[in-house]
């Protein structure tokens, strides 16, 4: 999605801000641009495609620009073309702003300016920010800035430079991340939605909160509050870890991850369970062992596949540690007044620790004073910084927009936080124990299902045709089909829906027949039986069948058209290698199918948008 890079400084801003904009490439985006001051000449370059088009329109010439800004844009108010990339600016291109967020109230900002003879050319809501400014400005960039946020309504996270301060970017969020960072001998400046684009460098880093106004030079940060009082900043040393992505000799990110997963469930549960004492241990919980013993009842809040990680966890939370938990898509979430007492504790799951809505609600939960639990992969990002408490991934940078090894490695972390919080409880020692141990097997069990990889294919070949499918599953295996019917849509743009297979008969059997299969998940053992059934009810109605059943399940012979086996597993952990299994299949058909399996349309990693 939408991020933003600047830089001020020794180095030639046009090419740091261009290695920058390709660190925030994996986040999805549709078009990229940059503007800078040259010879006291704003230029701005786009580009209605990559980051390399844009080099390759940039690079030749050579510029040593005074100060630039860049953008990488996912579409939300108008196309993806040349006109609605940013950075956009003003009539008189003395100006120049990239936005990340949604202004809200934009048409009517638009017609008044409109009716004050401004001429507006994309069809953005950015646009208007920046004719907005530019009508407020009389030689002072920052009081033009903050006259104009007076009457913006949305979400925002904005640099702006002009031709006439070509040693300054002026910054200012509002419920949009944006941090600025500067090295110890202050010969230069960056700022950026999301930190781990500084390129690995060891910087002082503040972060910006909501209403706050920075003045960035090369000499000196200054920020400002929503009154334009000068305010001192906690400032965080951090070291952006670089690490540059790379496929490994895989074909495509996600074929990537998905082989990684034995040694991600690995790392998410190293060192973090003891057997002796049967249970779980974490270093930096902050919430203490009482503390969570007091815990009444868990709200999950989170969006897409983490939001379907956060429903496997609710089931085990409930059935391993006997705690009310329940799940909530953060979007709906934050808009109702959620009932929460102080038993209540709020997990937060997200791979980024970016998502609009799963931020906004941690910050209305934390409104209503619920404690909040942290599941992130990405260090230092805003849910780190917000939760009271965060369990890491460990899982290293996911760079696919479909998410892989984050699903599971979530639900190995999650896993271990329900042991810990069932031996709280009632959970004994031998209890614990066995399910460290039943964890510990999985990477192996993982191994085994990569291994059989050119099956999958195969299968995939046979069930490629196919523009429709059910994907069924019952108890912890709803929801892992869920999870693989949206890795199927996400990639190869085939329609699928999950079912908890039970659902079946009450509605979805009408669209039955020859045309429809069933990918159905069956590694539930409490649940086995009653699956076959529903199985054989599709098989009545001509529905092709595909399995994904543990070995052993012989009875599935009979009714499945196609069985991909898996290793056997205890219920609760079958999400891993049915899941692992669902991931290939997705994977093989849209490679079949063709798509753009590193850059789906349509699709970002991280949705910083309402
Ligand atoms: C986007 C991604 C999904 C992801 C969701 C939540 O829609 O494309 O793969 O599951 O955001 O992301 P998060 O980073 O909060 O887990």
């Amino acid at each position: 999605m939408c991020g933003i890079f600047g830089y001020i400084g020794e180095k030639n801003p046009l090419q740091v801000c261009l290695r920058g904009l390709k660190q925030l490439e994996y986040r999805g985006y549709d078009s990229a641009g940059i503007s800078g001051i040259f010879e006291g000449r704003l230029l701005t370059f786009k580009e209605a495609s990559k980051v390399n088009y844009l080099e390759d329109k940039v690079i030749p010439k050579d510029l040593k620009m005074e100060i630039a800004i860049g953008h990488t844009r996912w579409a939300t108010h108008g196309k993806p073309t040349l006109l609605n990339a940013h950075p956009h600016s003003d009539g008189k291109n003395s100006l120049a702003l990239v936005h990340n967020g949604v202004i809200e109230n934009y048409e009517t900002l638009k017609e008044m300016l409109k009716n004050k003879g401004v001429t507006f050319n994309s069809d953005t809501d950015t646009e208007v920010i920046v004719q907005l400014i530019s009508f407020f400005y009389k030689q002072d960039l920052k009081k033009a800035v903050f006259r104009a946020l007076k009457l913006l309504k949305g979400s925002l996270a904005i640099a702006v430079i002009h031709k006439d301060t070509p040693d300054l970017i002026v910054a200012a969020c509002r419920e949009s991340p944006l941090c600025i960072g500067y090295n110890e001998e202050k010969t230069e400046a960056l700022v950026s939605s999301d930190p781990n684009a500084f390129l690995g460098k060891s910087l002082q880093v503040l972060f910006l909160k909501n209403e706050e106004v920075a003045c960035i030079r090369r000499k000196e940060v200054l920020v400002y509050d929503k009154n334009g009082k000068k305010i001192e900043k906690p400032i965080e040393k951090f070291d952006a870890e670089y690490e540059a992505p790379s496929k490994d000799g895989f074909e495509h990110f996600m074929l990537k991850e998905i082989f990684e997963q034995p040694l991600t469930i690995q790392k998410a549960i190293l060192g973090r369970y003891s057997e002796d004492f049967g249970t779980a241990e974490f270093e930096n919980l902050s919430f203490s062992s009482k503390d969570l013993a007091a815990v009444s009842n868990v709200l999950i809040i989170a969006c897409g596949t983490s939001f379907l990680a956060g429903n496997i966890a609710a089931a085990l939370l409930e059935e391993k540690a006997r705690i009310p938990t329940h799940t909530e898509i953060a979007s709906e979430f934050r808009y109702k007044n959620p009932i929460i007492t102080k038993g209540t504790l709020i997990i937060a799951i997200s791979q980024s620790g970016e998502t609009a809505d799963t931020i906004a609600a941690v910050r209305e939960a934390k409104a209503k004073g619920a404690k909040v639990l942290g599941i992130c992969n990405v260090k230092n990002s805003t849910l780190t910084r917000e939760s009271d408490s965060c369990l890491f991934l460990k899982a290293g940078p996911e760079i696919s927009v479909c998410s892989t090894k984050a699903f599971t490695s979530q639900i190995a972390v999650l896993s271990l936080f329900t042991l810990y919080m069932a031996r709280l409880r009632h959970y004994s020692k031998e209890e614990g124990t066995t399910f460290i141990q039943d964890l510990k097997k999985i990477p192996q069990k993982l191994k085994q299902v990569l291994d059989k990889a050119p099956e999958m294919r195969q299968l995939a070949e046979k069930y490629s045709k196919y523009e429709n499918f059910f994907f069924l599953g019952r108890r912890y295996m709803h929801f892992t089909c869920l999870e693989a019917a949206l890795k199927l849509k996400e990639i190869s743009y085939v329609n699928a829906n999950g079912y908890p297979a039970g659902e079946l008969k009450h509605g979805p059997i009408a669209l039955l027949d020859e045309n429809l299969p069933i990918a159905a998940f069956c590694a539930n053992k409490q649940t086995y039986e009653k699956i076959l059934t529903n199985l054989l009810e599709a098989k009545a109605r001509g529905a092709p069948i595909l399995a994904f059943a543990p070995v052993g399940s012989e009875e599935l012979l009979a009714i499945a058209d196609d069985i991909f086996w898996l290793p056997s597993t205890c219920d609760e952990f079958a999400v891993f290698p049915s899941t692992v299994a669902g991931q290939l299949f997705a994977y093989y058909i849209a490679k079949i199918r063709g798509t753009d399996i590193d850059q789906p349309r349509n699709l970002a990693k991280s949705v910083t948008v309402e």
